[in-house]
């Protein structure tokens, strides 16, 4: 079983940053971005490799997943084995690479990846966004064993005046996560998918749940995405081919906390994700906390 995570943008918002660097390069600590969300997309049982779709015009990427010897072998003979070590286990991780060279949205880029998912259910997770060790995945993966193998999505509550941003579902609540007690817009819930809709007017929204980014999707979709045509900003809707789905298939959404992740979409969220899990890193907190200074301390205490 394979996850997908799509990487062909531009990362217009971090320019000028992104002008040489992929955003998906940008550190977190000192790890890429892009490291977190695979690690992340290997957590459930039955995944065995990500397929990471990028742009010809980001080569770095790869070159950060492949074995550099030369490089490792300098690291050691430095007495950096620590540090080698480290490079050398990002090189490990089972990746490979598609490329979505027009940028023409986010179905668009799923459908790259349809031969490398053959006839299985996959995961789809969205590179802004990551949620280290709290098995997201494996959750979702949960609520689809309960409900016949069927497509899963993470969704979460959003303010009304926020839903233009998103998708959006439609639904009921029908139960909830073995051994959770949520209901509605709780953590936890599980509700029956019955529409979506691709960044809806506020008027126009079906509920107030929105796509968090994190999908388990049936193949079928891959063949949907195939006939999709364009839809909100005129690109190729990943959610107008679920919307389709839906005619043919059963679609369930786990309510989750966004908050348990990290959102790295836009310098600030970047910059506030950083100095989240500095504080929270033990490695880290008493350095960081330490090159803050006194400043620091008017605003962690
Ligand atoms: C994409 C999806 C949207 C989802 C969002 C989550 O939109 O199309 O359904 O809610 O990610 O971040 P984008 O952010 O690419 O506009």
């Amino acid at each position: 079983m394979k996850a997908i995570i799509p990487a062909a943008g531009l990362g217009t918002r971090f320019l000028p940053a992104t002008k040489c660097t992929p955003k998906e390069l940008l550190p977190v600590l000192d790890k890429p971005v892009i490291q977190y969300v695979v690690e992340e997309a290997l957590e459930p049982e039955g995944v065995d490799g990500v397929v990471i779709i990028n742009s010809h015009e980001k080569p770095q990427i790869e070159a950060y997943f492949s074995v550099d010897q030369e490089f490792e072998d300098m690291l050691s003979s430095r007495g950096k084995q620590a540090e080698a070590a480290r490079v050398h286990a990002a090189s490990t991780l089972p990746v490979s690479f598609v490329y979505q060279d027009e940028a023409r949205g986010l179905g668009h880029a799923v459908l790259q990846a349809a031969e490398t998912v053959d006839e299985d259910p996959f995961f789809v997770l969205l590179g802004d966004y990551f949620v280290p060790d709290r098995q997201m995945c494996v959750r979702m993966a949960e609520v689809s064993k309960a409900h016949g193998g069927a497509s899963v999505i993470a969704v979460a509550p959003v303010p009304a005046d926020q839903v233009s941003r998103y998708g959006i579902i439609a639904g009921e609540c029908v139960g909830c996560l073995p051994g959770a007690e949520a209901t509605g817009e709780q953590e936890g819930a599980v509700w029956k998918v019955t529409g979506l809709v691709e960044k809806p007017r506020p008027e126009d929204a079906p509920s107030h749940l929105f796509i968090v980014g994190r999908y388990l999707l049936s193949p079928r979709i891959m063949e949907l995405l195939a006939t999709q045509g364009p839809g909100a900003g005129n690109e190729i809707q990943l959610t107008d081919a679920m919307e389709r789905l839906l005619a043919e298939e059963e679609m369930y959404a786990l309510v989750v906390d966004p908050s348990e992740g990290c959102d790295t979409g836009t310098p600030a969220a970047w910059a506030a994700t950083n100095a989240r899990m500095a504080l929270e890193d033990p490695a880290f907190a008493e350095a960081f906390r330490e090159e803050l200074g006194e400043k620091g301390e008017r605003f962690f205490g």
